[in-house]
């Protein structure tokens, strides 16, 4: 059935396929993912593209490679180190959130999703991403891409943002009690190298077979754009 077989095809095709990213751990690799890492790594991502990222998600690890390194840091020091990110207010709010796991969290990050949420600057998706990704929660974690992917598999034919709550609704069933970090990862990659927004790779998608958008061959024009 085509939820049942959804995560694991995914997922067999992540473990041949997955992006090797600077805030990555190999799939299946016994070492823990260090909350830390994974929240920077996703606070940096949000607006910004990968590529974009890698060099400073490196020099910032580098630089101030834990949560109370970096909360210790002086603020004119990570803003200088952040430019050319873009949206300052983010490295205000990285400040605020390093600072506020320190004084109040022991230097621990909260592991679960509504904990997350409570900090500075986590938003309802970097609180999925991290509970999924450090924590293994099954978090649903919603970004740009992974709503293109659903919207075709699923042929979700409301124009967005509307159609954020049937994407959500038919994600939800799909995420593997199992692997949910490892899922939300996979479906971030399909849709950046695959389920891309012009011209997608069809022909070489794990889940083309019961892919609805696919079948009725109008994969590219979902999801729709909210009308003018
Ligand atoms: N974009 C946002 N978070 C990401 C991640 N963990 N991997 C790849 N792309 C991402």
């Amino acid at each position: 059935a085509a939820v049942a077989d959804f995560a694991p095809r995914l997922l067999a095709w992540y473990d041949r396929a997955a992006r090797n990213l600077p805030w990555r751990i190999a799939p299946g690799s016994a070492v823990t993912p260090d909350p830390y890492r994974i929240w920077l790594a996703e606070v940096m991502l949000q607006q910004t593209t990968v590529a974009a990222v890698a060099g400073y998600f490196a020099r910032f690890t580098e630089r101030w490679p834990s949560v109370a390194d970096l909360a210790a840091a002086d603020d004119a020091d990570v803003m200088a180190a952040w430019a050319g990110l873009g949206y300052y207010a983010r490295a205000r709010n990285l400040l605020a959130c390093a600072r506020t796991v320190v004084a109040d969290h022991g230097g621990v990050f909260p592991d679960s999703e509504a904990g997350l949420r409570a900090l500075p600057g986590v938003g309802d998706y970097t609180a999925a991403a991290v509970a999924a990704i450090a924590f293994g929660r099954p978090a649903v974690v919603v970004d740009a891409n992974i709503e293109r992917a659903i919207a075709r598999h699923r042929l979700i034919a409301t124009p967005l943002p509307a159609a954020k709550r049937a994407i959500r609704a038919a994600l939800a069933p799909l995420v593997p009690r199992d692997r949910p970090g490892d899922f939300a990862q996979a479906l971030m990659d399909l849709g950046a190298t695959i389920c891309t927004p012009r011209s997608p790779a069809c022909t070489r998608c794990p889940v083309a077979a019961d892919c609805a958008a696919f079948a009725a061959g109008t994969a590219e024009s979902l999801p729709l754009k909210p009308p003018k």
